[in-house]
């Protein structure tokens, strides 16, 4: 999918959770060309390098970013005020690839839930996972439960939904659904590959990695996959963030 540069209005920048932001720009009419799963490079004055910023939603003329904020670049993004203009470079990478017919689990870990809202927008009843450290940090609920899904929520402490992981939730519900998509921490996508390859599910993950340019041109993302039997490098920005879980050497 071809990617540009636009200068987007903010119209919205607010705080959901516990270091957690809401951006919502303005696209304009028609459909925003960007795939679940796909994310967006944002400029941040003063800065040399973007922030890849995974695509939370893409419906109703707005593009939807929902970021933490992790250092220095993400604190000046959670300062920017509506109706300032924001440079954003998109839409990046490839998404998940989602066949009609089948249902899918749909599982997201901590700032791994955004982009898991706008795939379960183009998935029928879908089964949503998501999973928190704790109850300040939980996001999204209302907009899944609005897009259709079946939701279920776990914190590692208990303090909201069932006490435990998500991997022990899609254990339990592997059974109901042909196929799984997971974004979050690597530990977690591991599991969540173990699972599916112990029960026989395809698996997509997507993954995160450090990045720079975004768009294949600079190594800072590279990661190793198993590809015919070979095990080769590549681009988390270019070929990813969504791999099949089979391939990807952890
Ligand atoms: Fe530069 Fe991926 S971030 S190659």
């Amino acid at each position: 999918m071809k990617y540009d540069i636009r200068k987007l209005r903010l119209i919205s920048n607010e705080k959901i959770a516990d270091g957690i932001f809401d951006m919502r720009l303005e696209y304009g009419d028609g459909e925003i060309p960007v795939a679940c799963g796909q994310f967006a490079h944002v400029y941040v004055p003063g800065k040399s390098l973007r922030r890849p910023i995974s695509v939370c939603d893409a419906r109703g003329g707005e593009l939807r970013l929902v970021y933490q904020v992790k250092g220095e670049g993400t604190k000046i993004m959670s300062q920017m005020k509506a109706e300032e203009y924001v440079d954003v470079l998109a839409p990046l990478g490839n998404g998940f690839n989602i066949e009609k017919g089948r249902r899918y689990a749909l599982i997201g870990g901590g700032i791994g839930v955004p982009p898991m809202l706008y795939t379960a927008a183009k998935c029928e009843n879908p089964l949503v996972i998501t999973g928190f450290r704790n109850e300040s940090l939980v996001i999204l609920q209302d907009d899944f439960v609005k897009a259709g899904a079946e939701l279920l929520l776990c914190t590692d402490d208990g303090t909201a939904g069932k006490k435990g992981f998500v991997t022990d939730l899609i254990r339990e519900n592997i059974g109901r659904v042909d196929e799984v998509c997971a974004c979050g921490p690597t530990p977690m996508l591991k599991a969540i590959a173990q699972v599916c390859r112990e029960f026989g599910k395809p698996c997509q993950i997507s993954l995160e990695e450090r990045m720079a340019c975004g768009i294949g041109a600079c190594l800072v993302c590279a990661v190793k996959v198993r590809k015919n039997g070979e095990e080769i490098m590549q681009h988390v920005c270019k070929n990813g963030p969504v791999f099949n879980a089979e391939e990807v050497v952890f």
